[in-house]
């Protein structure tokens, strides 16, 4: 039987910065407020004629030079964003996929918000597994300040632009294998983070035609304790359904949503500090593309080293959530 292996990481910055004293000047708030609720110190955005499949596909190239696979042999890309070069099609994935050179993998995108990576990585086990793919290249993409309302405090201080991405491929060495990955969604909860306005369901018969229909709203009070309890729960779950415990994990990769939700989470699970992966305060919440992020710091950091296993535990709007362990296991030649 195949098994699908986590081979290397990669990821990309856009290189302007958004500090929390420039956003002060944009919306009543201050640097203390920010970083006291969230942790987050600043973020990154995007130029203006950088659009998420460059975001992406900088992101790619790195994973792809650090897995020892060949481009030509790469069979499948998904990439995760909510915020695609354009509604509808082509998928970023697609774009991503001629920008690298590549021609002939499937490619497409998924939407599972902030929980885009987790999903695309358990497609990517599933194909794997199955035998129709060998190596897929995932991605989560986001540039998510082209669909903030800079003139909403409760969102905008938050979101920020960035990719992530990885490689996995097959492998018949149990050892490498991914071990597991949990991934549920629940619509009861869709108006606490969404885009209301811009689709085939909203009240707008523009489709995205006017400025601002993409915008993303959220309930930030009530999306911050569902978040708390769902995460720690799906860590639980997925820990005790492998007999493992927490003082297995190496490296816990939580979405960085919000420091006092990670720090919540990491209470409840018992993890120490050193487990702890935290990216927040220099990147703030970059959706589908912070649980790569997050991982390529560390390896970036020289502290991901091949068979160490990583908990990855991620939330996000639909309501959608997903955890995996993970470990790390680069070809070696
Ligand atoms: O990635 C997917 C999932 N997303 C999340 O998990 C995000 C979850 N939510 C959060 O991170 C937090 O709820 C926020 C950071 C968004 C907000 O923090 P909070 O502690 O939940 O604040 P709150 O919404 O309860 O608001 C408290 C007060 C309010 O003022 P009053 O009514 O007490 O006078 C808000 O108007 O803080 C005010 N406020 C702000 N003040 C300064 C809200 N946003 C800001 C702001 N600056 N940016």
């Amino acid at each position: 039987m195949a098994y699908a292996a986590f081979r290397s990481i990669g990821a990309y910055t856009p290189e302007k910065i958004l500090s929390n004293e420039e956003l002060s000047t944009m919306v009543e708030t201050s640097d203390e407020w920010i970083t006291k609720r969230t942790g987050i110190k600043e973020r990154r955005i995007a130029a203006e004629n950088e659009f998420t499949s460059d975001l992406g596909m900088k992101a790619a190239r790195k994973a792809l030079d650090r897995s020892g696979i060949a481009l030509s042999d790469i069979d499948m890309i998904v990439c995760a964003t909510i915020s695609p070069d354009y509604f509808c099609m082509p998928s970023t994935a697609t774009i991503i996929s001629t920008k690298l050179g590549l021609k002939n993998a499937t490619a497409f995108d998924i939407s599972a918000a902030c929980t885009g990576f987790v999903y695309a990585l358990s497609i990517a086990k599933a194909f794997i597994e199955s035998g129709m793919k060998k190596n897929v290249l995932i991605i989560g993409a986001e540039k998510l300040s082209a669909i903030t309302d800079y003139s909403d405090r409760g969102t905008c201080i938050l979101f920020g632009d960035g990719a992530g991405s990885a490689v996995i491929s097959a492998t018949e060495d149990k050892n490498e294998a991914i071990i597991d990955i949990h991934t549920g969604a629940d619509g009861e909860y869709a108006d606490l983070l969404m885009t209301p306005n811009g689709g085939s369901g909203s009240a707008h018969d523009s489709l995205g035609a006017e400025a601002g229909s993409c915008f993303m709203q959220m309930k930030g009070n009530e999306t911050f304790k569902v978040a708390v309890r769902t995460l720690t729960k799906d860590v639980k779950e997925i820990l005790a359904d492998n007999n493992l415990t927490g003082e297995d994990i190496v490296h816990f990769v939580p979405h960085q949503a919000n420091l006092r939700i990670i720090k919540a989470v990491g209470d409840a699970l018992k993890m120490k500090e050193e487990q702890v992966v935290l990216t927040v305060a220099k990147y703030g919440n970059t959706s589908g593309a912070s649980i790569p992020m997050a991982i390529n710091d560390v390896y970036e950091a020289g502290d991901l080293k091949a068979g160490e296993l990583m908990l990855l535990d991620a939330f996000g709007g639909g309501l959608t959530w997903g955890s995996a362990l993970v470990p790390f296991s680069p070809k070696v030649s």
